[in-house]
Order: structure tokens, then sequence, then C-alpha cells
């Protein structure tokens, strides 16, 4: 588990290489002072340069998806070997918008493993629709989900498991404090060595009162982090 929080910074396909690393210059110093672990997860093209103006500074690079596959003949796709050696140490696998594509959870489980044997750690997401979170099953579904990702590791360790609600993503609405209660003491009890990280809208409205509850170490931030004064707020 990480001993500082974490705040990963999830850019999706927002911003272009250019405006990324513009970003990434500009508030390198400001970012620099923040006591957390700050994970910066730009598109693929600018991984790599992300990672040289980051370097020595504390600020982590990290990737958004990688192959389940160690090498081959796969067109198109990126190997978690490469994304290590150009700097990365996170990767994302299993972000929703990345299984409404057709990532099963068995092909995240094979992507954690490439991730974990290329010695980055992977930031695996899981979460429920709506339709389950209105029948009140997500503690069975979320169960469900994590069996296949655990089954690879000790209890979660070297993992970053984000819950992720599919209906919080980008749509400024959250699960309550008291329901976040449950599910992050359900997941510390299935996976106690992992770090735990909330996403899903999080704000610089919001961020107070999820940082109060038990067992969160951390947070994914999508549209908030793209704008720096706001995702400073956040990380402060
Ligand atoms: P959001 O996205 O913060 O814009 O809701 C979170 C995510 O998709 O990881």
């Amino acid at each position: 588990m990480h001993k500082k929080k974490l705040f990963v910074a999830n850019w999706k396909m927002n911003m272009t290489t250019q405006e990324s690393l513009a970003w990434c210059v500009t508030h390198k110093n400001e970012l620099q002072k923040s006591s957390s672990q700050i994970v910066i997860c730009p598109s693929f093209t600018a991984l790599a340069r992300a990672g040289e103006i980051f370097k020595d500074t504390g600020i982590a690079v990290g990737a958004q998806s990688c192959c389940e596959h160690e090498k081959g003949p796969f067109t198109g796709q990126i190997a978690a070997q490469d994304l290590a050696e150009i700097g990365c140490s996170y990767v994302i696998a299993g972000h929703s918008e990345e299984r409404a594509l057709g990532v099963t959870n068995e092909i995240v489980a094979r992507k954690m493993v490439t991730i974990l044997k290329a010695g980055m750690t992977p930031i695996v997401c899981i979460g429920e629709p709506q339709t389950i979170y209105d029948a009140k099953t997500t503690t069975n579904f979320l169960t469900k989900q994590l069996a296949p990702l655990l089954a690879v590791t000790d209890q979660g360790a070297a993992l970053c498991i984000a819950y992720e609600p599919l209906w919080a993503i980008g749509s400024g609405i959250m699960p309550s404090l008291e329901t976040l209660k449950t599910i992050f003491a359900l997941l510390h009890k299935k996976a106690p060595k992992a770090t735990l990280l909330y996403g899903g809208s999080v704000n610089k409205e919001n961020i107070a009162s999820l940082q109060s509850i038990p067992y969160i170490n951390g947070f994914l931030v999508g549209g908030a982090s793209l704008n720096f004064d706001e995702f400073n707020l956040i990380i402060s």
C-alpha cells in the first residue's frame, strides 16, 4: 500500500501531445511541491517526453492502457515492457471506457500480470453500471469482478484498485459517503495489501469529504485534472 496519498490524472483523449507537454512544463514546479504521489497519464504519444520533463521530480508518469500480451503480432498494441522502458511506472488497466470496447475482466487480469512483470504498478479499475447500483447488487458485482484480479496477486499486493462506478464517471454525481464507506470496507477486506482509489466525478468541492472515508488511499481524476488550478486544489 502507498504511504502517500495517490492522485492519478487520467487525461483520456482530451489533449494533444503538444498540449499535454505544455501543461507538464508549465506546472511542473508547482506540482513538485505536493506531499502526495502524483501520477500523470497523458496519451501514449506524450508519455516519453512527459517522463523526461518529470525526471527527478518525484512526479510519475502512467499509461492509460497496454496490451495483455508481452510481445508478438498485435498490430497497433503497446507492450507493458515498452512503456516501462520509456519511463512509465503506472498503467491503468480495465478502465470502464476500455471495457466498453470489449476488454473483458479476464483480459484485464492478463494485462495486470504483464504490467507487474514489467516492473510497473497496475491501476486496475472496477465499478458497476447504473442498473446494478439501482438493484443494490453492487457488492456482489464487485466481488465477482475482483476474483480473477486477486487470483494472481497476494491480497492485492503491488496493485492499485480504483473503484469507479460507471454512472459516476464524467456525470457530476457519485455514491453517498455512506455507500462509499461500505464499499471501501469491502474492498479493504478483499484486498488488504492494495492501494485503494476512488474515481468518478472527483472535484475540488467533494474532495474533502471523500478524503474522510476510511481505506481510500487516493483518487483517479478525469475531467477535473485537465485544468491545473482545479487539480492543484484537489491535490492540496
Ligand atoms: P471523471 O473521470 O473524473 O471525469 O469522472 C474519472 C475517470 O474516468 O477515471
